[in-house]
């Protein structure tokens, strides 16, 4: 075998990765729970991926077909009914893991120097995720999968001068068309993944690069011991291997054989949550479903964009609410330059940016849940759905664009030059 693995390191440098990048590869020591995300990240990418090839083995990218494939492989493909709903109630999977992912960076200020880069390579990997999600749900050609793709694209035209252009330009026709699931299906089953996995890739290497984080936002790399090793880090392999496989198997287990099981045996589509019950009927130009909603993922932007009910400087509502959801997302790529705080981790910070955090996470799942609902009806208290969206877009923004002044007025506590372990 030492033989072998010479003649390999003589032509591939495999044992200085292995050292570079696990065995030698220091990390903090004080890694918690909110440290599973990234690895389990990248494990629901695999599983996408895998049950995404059954799918496309039987699948048909073609208008007169799309639907009545997609009832085939339900019906009559061995365990192609597991495969479709592995893989769609694994797009929802994806969604929560890669929200708390986020939510872990803002906790411990992940995203701050030296991680900018890091942050933003995860901001256009949330960005082609959406836009992975978007595209696949156009395949099946349900009715909701129609209408929903119909009602996103012509976001497009609200932009002045080039929007009906690039409207028609992305659908390649004038309505949601074959031409349109065509290009979908390619997008969604070659293009959007490779850069998926690329952007997974350039991530990883800017993470080892810098080195981790944790949760006590301190700098593991300026403690170092007569080696030069950080007297706060340990070797990712095994200590981390064996913890994150751990993570794997529970994941597995709590979301497979508990929940999953539930959901993808008995209620795949969950309350319409993870499949919308206008997607059991085929796709229909001709009849526009009652209430067109995203999946639950988007509705914190589907809201946003329907809160903006007023015209202001010669630009239409609609107008608004499309530059109003575009900056929701462009947000999160400043936030680096937004928080001034002195403390990165949550643990050090004052009472100003805990209530802000609250305050923001707060909107963004009362905004989600607003997305599914009518404007116009009361289903909290008091106002009706769209008030209660124009108050949480608010709080949202203002989350982010006062975040200069309460992050560096807040009182800190002072930061501890070692992590904390127990
Ligand atoms: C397909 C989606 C993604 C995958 C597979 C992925 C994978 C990973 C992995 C394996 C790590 C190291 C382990 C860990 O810290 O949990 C990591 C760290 C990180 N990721 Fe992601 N990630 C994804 C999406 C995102 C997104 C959307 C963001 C933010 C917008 C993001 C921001 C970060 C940051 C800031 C770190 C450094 C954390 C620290 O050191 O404390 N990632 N990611």
């Amino acid at each position: 075998m030492s033989k072998l693995l010479a003649w390999v390191d003589d032509r591939f440098p495999a044992t200085k990765v292995w050292e570079e990048h696990l065995a030698k590869y220091y990390a903090p020591k004080n890694f918690n729970f909110w440290y599973y995300f990234g690895g389990l990240a990248v494990l629901v990418l695999v599983i996408q991926i895998l049950t995404g090839i059954f799918l496309t083995i039987h699948y048909k990218p073609d208008s007169e077909l799309a639907f009545a494939s997609v009832e085939y492989i339900m019906r009559d493909v061995p365990w192609g009914w597991l495969m479709r709903y592995l893989h769609s109630t694994g797009g929802s999977a994806f969604f929560i893991i890669v929200y708390l992912h986020m939510f872990r960076a803002m906790l411990y200020g992940s995203h701050r120097n030296p991680r900018e880069l890091i942050w933003l390579i995860g901001c256009i990997i949330y960005v082609a995720l959406m836009a992975e999600a978007f595209m696949g749900y156009l395949l099946p050609w349900g009715n909701m999968s129609y209408w929903g793709a119909q009602v996103i694209i012509s976001l497009f035209s609200a932009i002045p001068g080039i929007g009906e252009g690039l409207a028609l330009w992305i659908r390649g026709d004038f309505v949601v068309s074959d031409a349109t699931l065509n290009r979908f299906f390619a997008f969604h089953v070659v293009l959007i993944p490779l850069i998926l996995i690329g952007l997974v890739f350039v991530h990883i290497v800017a993470l080892h690069k810098v080195g981790s984080n944790n949760p006590d936002g301190i700098e593991i790399k300026k403690v170092k011991d007569k080696n030069g090793i950080p007297v706060d880090g340990i070797p990712f392999h095994p200590y981390y291997t064996v913890k994150d496989i751990m993570g794997a198997v529970f994941f597995l287990m709590v979301f497979f054989l508990i929940l999953f099981s539930i959901v993808i045996f008995f209620m795949p589509e969950f309350f319409g949550i993870f499949l919308e019950k206008d997607n059991f009927t085929p796709a229909n130009p001709l009849q526009t479903p009652e209430d067109i909603v995203p999946l639950w993922y988007f509705t914190p932007y589907y809201s946003i964009l329907r809160a903006n009910t007023v015209s202001f400087f010669w630009i239409d509502a609609k107008v608004w609410g499309v530059i109003f959801m575009g900056l929701a997302i462009v947000m999160f790529f400043l936030l680096p330059w937004l928080d001034r705080s002195p403390a990165k981790s949550i643990r050090y910070r004052g009472v100003q940016y805990k209530v802000w955090l609250t305050l923001f996470v707060i909107s963004f799942v009362l905004l989600g849940y607003l997305g599914v609902k009518n404007p116009d009806h009361v289903d909290l208290f008091l106002f009706k759905n769209v008030i209660w969206a124009q108050i949480m877009t608010i709080i949202y923004f203002l989350f982010f664009l006062l975040m200069p002044f309460y992050s560096k007025a807040d009182k800190t506590k002072p930061v501890p030059e070692r992590v904390s372990f127990k």
